[in-house]
């Protein structure tokens, strides 16, 4: 209730920086505190007090404008002015136990369900031409989050995989397939189980032979205008590739299916439209015979202007045109009302560009929401970019494996007399579960340390302390399987009643925050908060041993609340949960 009560508070000095009251930069720092006396209720701050200064009003008369702009709640039975200023909240415990007594019954917790809309989102999106590394797993977990999320939500979301399945590159490859077909025949397929090495296998060949880079310029233009010998092989290794990353899905619980795929060759034949269409509204200028647009509002630093480049003076599309396309899809094809993007914030500038290009050319309907929801840097810990020993690149597949084996071990120290087969099974769940969730808590928006050691820790916002939080909650139902439920009540009296009660009740809010803006560390957090608030309960409150009857089958309720919106919670971060660990 304090951190709702919190809330409420926020969003009034939100609309006094709206109003002119106080400040827009001010910073408050908001106090609610517990009475001590139940006469004046149960929750109270001294905001008032603290905005006299930047507000210029004597601490009464803020207090009333504080209570006249709060936003209405369910939860507050009243409030009152106390004293020179300070605000005291009753909290109507009734109508809390009532909602929650609701949420165990009803479809989604009682989260209130928004206006549906129609969701594209754009994640994973790895290039084909290589084989998936560590920097598509935070694009494929955060997106895979948030779709789940939303459909959660009740949205109608359509996954888009924009693979990056179209470009030179793919000349070098399909010269290569051939080179080694015409001499090892159907041994050529082995190949490519090691796209990686394929790849640079490829580019040396590109750079030291002439020969084989003409093969590979020609077969990319034969590739272009639709060769059906080139279009074999081009679709041979896009399955191949494909088919690694659905491998790497699979193994991280990750929702995408082949049916998401939809990559930049899907718009190949719309590009030359594109190019038409930005020409017909005189968008196109030429700059060194390559067709851009400029838009007053790119510039850089030296203030000259910045194009989107279109086509290339050579005649080939780029990664602009592509995108260009597919929003043109999305709007008026798919018909979304939103579409977010979970890519690199590296890319920040190239999605600023082509959203905004795309408004102005009306590609895409007024009122259609474009979002590059993107993210920073998983770093190694040394602070740069994570690197193999040697330097090299990390593949998503050896860095599950390693979550693998050092879960296993982990999970073997803790028990030491399990059986192998259930040891292995926890520890996939951990090692998996471990790796999202260290990526999921942390913005999105910033960099970060990626750490076995953190992510395995069971201290703090990690996935193995949930996970057994999530295992403690269960356990007391296994204790308890033969009392019945079904006339039980929840009443909350024990304080820590109260507050486990507030934070189960903020489940579809904190769901809310989250979608909006594509953030599942708030989920995270949240989760979190909700594990430790049931310890406290757990040690303040017996369950097993309460009292009386009523308040024991009332406390059961609550922990059953609580292990489902923990489930539910960790499901929409894609994670399994466990009965034991
Ligand atoms: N394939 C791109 C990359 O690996 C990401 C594509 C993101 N989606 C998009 N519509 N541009 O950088």
């Amino acid at each position: 209730m304090k951190s709702h009560i919190e809330s409420l508070l926020e969003q009034t000095i939100e609309s006094f920086k709206q109003q002119g009251i106080v400040p827009a930069d001010f910073q408050a720092r908001i106090q609610v505190d517990r009475t001590k006396d139940k006469s004046h209720g149960d929750l109270a701050t001294n905001l008032a007090m603290m905005l006299t200064k930047v507000a210029k009003k004597n601490p009464r008369e803020l207090a009333q404008l504080i209570i006249d702009t709060l936003p209405a709640s369910s939860y507050v039975a009243k409030v009152e002015i106390a004293g020179p200023g300070f605000i005291n909240f009753f909290i109507d415990d009734n109508a809390l136990a009532n909602q929650l007594q609701q949420a165990l019954t009803s479809d989604h917790l009682g989260v209130a369900l928004p206006t549906k809309q129609t969701i594209v989102v754009d994640y994973s999106s790895p290039n084909l031409a290589k084989e998936m590394h560590v920097g598509h797993l935070r694009s494929t977990i955060i997106g895979d989050s948030v779709v789940r999320a939303l459909e959660y939500l009740g949205h109608n979301v359509i996954r888009q995989n924009h693979v990056g399945d179209w470009g030179t590159q793919f000349g070098m490859l399909l010269a290569l397939m051939e080179e080694l077909r015409a001499a090892n025949g159907e041994q050529a397929k082995m190949e490519l189980s090691d796209l990686e090495s394929f790849y640079r296998a490829a580019k040396v060949r590109f750079d030291e032979s002439t020969e084989f880079a003409t093969r590979a310029r020609q077969l990319v233009v034969a590739l272009q205008s639709g060769d059906e010998y080139c279009n074999k092989l081009w679709r041979e290794f896009n399955d191949i590739s494909l088919s690694h990353c659905h491998d790497v899905y699979k193994r991280l619980g990750v929702s995408l299916t082949r049916a998401d795929v939809h990559g930049e060759s899907a718009y190949n034949a719309d590009l030359a439209q594109v190019v038409k269409d930005l020409d017909a509204q005189c968008l196109l200028s030429e700059s060194n015979g390559a067709k851009v647009v400029f838009q007053e509002a790119f510039r850089n630093k030296e203030g000259e202007p910045l194009p989107v480049i279109i086509q290339k003076a050579d005649g080939g599309y780029l990664y602009a045109t592509s995108d260009l396309a597919a929003m043109r899809y999305r709007s008026n094809v798919l018909k979304a009302d939103r579409a977010m993007y979970f890519v690199d914030l590296r890319q920040a500038l190239h999605f600023q560009q082509v959203f905004s290009l795309a408004k102005l050319a009306k590609f895409v309907r007024p009122e259609m929401s474009l979002e590059h929801t993107g993210f920073g840097t998983m770093n190694g810990e040394d602070g740069r970019p994570f690197k193999t020993r040697s330097g090299g690149v990390v593949k998503l597949v050896d860095l599950l494996d390693e979550a693998d084996v050092r879960a296993l071990e982990l999970v073997r120290s803790k028990n030491p007399d399990m059986d192998e087969a259930t040891l292995t099974e926890i520890a996939r769940v951990v090692g998996i579960s471990s790796v999202k969730y260290a990526d999921l808590s942390k913005n999105r928006t910033s960099d970060y340390i990626f750490s076995f050691e953190q992510m395995l820790s069971f201290e703090g916002n990690t996935a193995p302390y949930l996970l057994y939080a999530y295992t403690r909650v269960a356990g007391i139902f296994k204790r308890a399987t033969d009392i019945d439920l079904s006339q039980a009540k929840i009443v909350l009296e024990h304080e820590k009643e109260k507050d486990l009660g507030t934070k189960l009740a903020q489940f579809g809010e904190v769901l809310t925050r989250m979608t909006d803006k594509g953030l599942p560390h708030v989920l995270c957090g949240y989760l979190y908060e909700l594990a430790s608030e049931f310890s406290s309960f757990y040690e303040a409150c017996p369950v097993l041993a309460a009292e009386t009857e009523a308040q024991k089958q009332s406390r059961l309720l609550l922990a059953q609340l609580t292990a489902k919106t923990l489930k539910t919670g960790l499901s929409l971060l894609g994670i399994e949960t466990l009965e034991r660990m």
